[in-house]
C-alpha cells in the first residue's frame, strides 16, 4: 500500500468535515488539472486504527479553511484531481436540510436520487470546450453496488443509516424561502443541500462509483416554524459527524 497510486478510495467532505480523527496525513499531493485547482490539496490519508493502516484520499470541498462557496467550489477540478490519483470510489459526505418531517437534525441518510436545481455552474467535462459533446444516461445517480457496500457496513457498525431520499440540490449560499421547499417537497424532495451537484453527475462521467451519505443539521425552511440558525446547524453538525466518521471508517477498512 506504499505507492499513491494503488489508493482508489476517495472522500469529499462537506460542512463539517474538514478533518477526520484517527487518521494519520502520508501526504498533501498538490494537484493541477486543465480544469484549474481543486479546492484545497488530495490529503493521502493512513486510517491509525484499523489493521494494515488502509490508505485513501481526502478532499474538502469547501476548502481547507472552509472558504469556498457551493455555487463557485471547482468541482470540474476536484473530481479531474481524484481521477488523476487514480480514484475508482468516492464517498461524499454532505450536510442537509430536511424536508421530509419524518426526518430529524443527526439522521444519517443516503439517498437514492437527486433533482438539481442549480444553474450556471460548470457541470460536464465533454460540453464540447474542453472536450467534445457526449450525453450520458443519469437514470440513477448513485453507484448500486456503492450504495449496497454502505448498507451493508452501516448495519454492521451500528450506524442506523436511512437508504432512501431525494436531494434536491440548490443553488446557495443563502438558505431557501419556505415558498421553494414547498415546491421542492411537491417535486419529491425530502433533502436539501447546495453541493451534490454537479459533483455526482462530473464522477459518473469519468466512471467513478459515487454515492452520499447526508448528515441531517436542520428542518428546511417552512418545515418547522422557527427561524434556521447558525448555531443549530453548527451543533448537529458537531453532534452528528462524529457517527458520520465512525460509519466512514469502516467503509474504508471494507473497501480500501
Ligand atoms: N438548505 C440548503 N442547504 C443546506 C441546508 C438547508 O436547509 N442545511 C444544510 N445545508
Amino acid at each position: 500500500m506504499s505507492e499513491a497510486n494503488q489508493i482508489t478510495v476517495a472522500i469529499i467532505g462537506g460542512t463539517g468535515l474538514n478533518t477526520m480523527s484517527g487518521v494519520r496525513v502520508v501526504e498533501e499531493h498538490v494537484v493541477e488539472t486543465e480544469f484549474g485547482k481543486p479546492s484545497s490539496p488530495v490529503f493521502e490519508l493512513e486510517l491509525e486504527e484499523v489493521e494494515g493502516k488502509p490508505r485513501f484520499y481526502f478532499l474538502p470541498r469547501h476548502g481547507k479553511p472552509h472558504a469556498v462557496a457551493p455555487h463557485l467550489i471547482n468541482y470540474r477540478a476536484n473530481i479531474a484531481a481524484l481521477e488523476s490519483l487514480g480514484v475508482k470510489k468516492i464517498l461524499a459526505v454532505n450536510a442537509v436540510g430536511s424536508i421530509d418531517p419524518k426526518l430529524n437534525p443527526k439522521d444519517i441518510v443516503v439517498p437514492e436520487q437527486v433533482i438539481d436545481y442549480t444553474h450556471g455552474r460548470e457541470a460536464s467535462f465533454f460540453d464540447g470546450t474542453v472536450k467534445p459533446l457526449q450525453h450520458f444516461d443519469f437514470s440513477d445517480p448513485f453507484d448500486a453496488s456503492l450504495m449496497e457496500t454502505i448498507k451493508a457496513v452501516s448495519e454492521k457498525a451500528g450506524c442506523n443509516a436511512i437508504f432512501e431520499g431525494v436531494y434536491g440540490v440548490t443553488q446557495g449560499p443563502r438558505l431557501e424561502t419556505a415558498a421553494e421547499i414547498k415546491r421542492m417537497a411537491q417535486d419529491g424532495a425530502t433533502l436539501v443541500g447546495m453541493t451534490l451537484m454537479p459533483e455526482a453527475v462530473l464522477a459518473r462521467e469519468v466512471a467513478i462509483s459515487y454515492a452520499s451519505i447526508c448528515l441531517i443539521v436542520n428542518p428546511a425552511a417552512g418545515v418547522s416554524q422557527a427561524v434556521i440558525t447558525m448555531e443549530e446547524i453548527y451543533q448537529a453538525v458537531e453532534e452528528g459527524m462524529g457517527q458520520v466518521q465512525v460509519l466512514l471508517k469502516a467503509l474504508v477498512a471494507e473497501l480500501a
